[in-house]
């Protein structure tokens, strides 16, 4: 039997019961997708719900605070995938009638939509021939053709995309595509992988030649920056100061405290100079996590100190009552000293 033909006998038997696959609304496949580009299948659900029950239409989506948004995608990280969603949510509404695009080329116009959320979209929802490739995709490839061509380079995403095109010619692209990837992530697994259940086993030239636990390749380039943050985590008791951040880069719109970033690691001394302490006064200032938590982001390692600062009241206008912190879209790390502080 052929590749595809295994593949779909083998989804037919084993797919997963998962709820967008009840359903061909390209919104909720959307939805479905971004999610799961983020995070695993169980996690994944917890947010798939969040959102198709704040937001059942496009329309719900376009009309939503950028806000509210961000703050049902809290935990998720990577924020502009949840901004691209509320901007493109809002040009399906206002500028294509709020008709959804029905193809791979108009899906790809979508902001936040590249060649796999396109692919995906395309051929679950209209049976598109477009061939999805994901980093399961890109496993099964790779070992079941023995092909070391790294999957992160100029020519490895090509190669892997044209093959993945070629092998949807003669198959069931809805089934097919889903199958490839279940079969990623329950049978072709990257450690472990269950070889003696599998129904490729016979034809798979990596099992074949002992090269399954090297496979794929992957191009070593990314460098880490490492950036050093220091929040002014100030307390009166009842309330704190946060700010949104502005700009592009990480957190663009989230919430914080007051931050000073720091070129290296810095001493109480050095801070008390910085011109925060011209509006605040810095003598009742005291470091909550003298050892660094480093919070790891794909390109840049946040070696991240919180600084408590009380106060007998803040007089600042935008104070927010600690009570209500958790209403506003915050950053992982900033949650997870929530958690930490309020349980003191
Ligand atoms: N991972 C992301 N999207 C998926 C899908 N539609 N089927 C299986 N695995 C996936």
């Amino acid at each position: 039997m052929e590749f595809n033909k295994i593949l779909e006998t083998w989804y037919l038997n084993n797919k997963r019961d998962l709820p967008w696959r009840k359903t061909q609304n390209p919104y909720f496949i959307w939805i479905s997708e971004i999610i799961l580009q983020q995070t695993r299948i169980q996690q994944g659900l917890d947010y798939y719900y969040k959102f198709i029950n704040h937001y059942p239409t496009v329309q719900d989506l376009a009309n939503a605070s950028e806000d509210a948004v961000l703050k049902d995608w809290q935990g998720l990280g990577y924020y502009s995938r949840a901004r691209n969603l509320h901007f493109s949510a809002k040009y399906i509404v206002h500028q294509l009638n709020g008709v959804f695009p029905n193809n791979y080329k108009d899906l790809l116009q979508l902001k936040g939509v590249g060649d796999y959320t396109a692919s995906a979209i395309a051929s679950i929802c209209y049976n598109e021939k477009a061939a999805v490739v994901d980093g399961n995709v890109y496993r099964v490839l790779a070992r079941y053709f023995n092909i070391d061509i790294p999957i992160n380079s100029t020519i490895g995403i090509k190669y892997f995309k044209n093959l993945a095109q070629e092998l949807i010619t003669n198959a069931n692209p809805r089934e097919y595509n889903q199958a490839l990837m279940d079969f990623g992530s329950l049978v072709c697994k990257p450690q472990n992988p269950n070889c003696l259940e599998c129904p490729l086993e016979s034809s798979c030239l990596a099992k074949a030649k002992n090269t399954i636990d090297e496979l794929p390749v992957k191009e070593k380039k990314i460098t880490i920056k490492k950036r050093y943050f220091n929040f002014i985590v100030v307390n009166d008791g009842q309330s704190t100061l946060i700010e949104k951040r502005k700009g592009k880069g990480i957190w663009e719109n989230l919430y914080q405290f007051p931050l000073i970033e720091t070129p290296k690691k810095t001493l109480l001394k050095d801070l008390q100079v910085h011109p925060f302490f011209k509006t605040f006064p810095s003598n009742n200032i005291v470091c909550y996590n003298p050892k660094a938590w480093i919070h790891k982001l794909s390109h840049q390692h946040l070696y991240t100190h919180f600084w408590i600062l009380e106060l007998d009241q803040i007089h600042q206008p935008n104070k927010v009552k600690w009570s209500e912190i958790e209403k506003y879209a915050i950053p992982k790390l900033i949650h997870k000293f929530l958690e930490s502080y309020q349980s003191k």
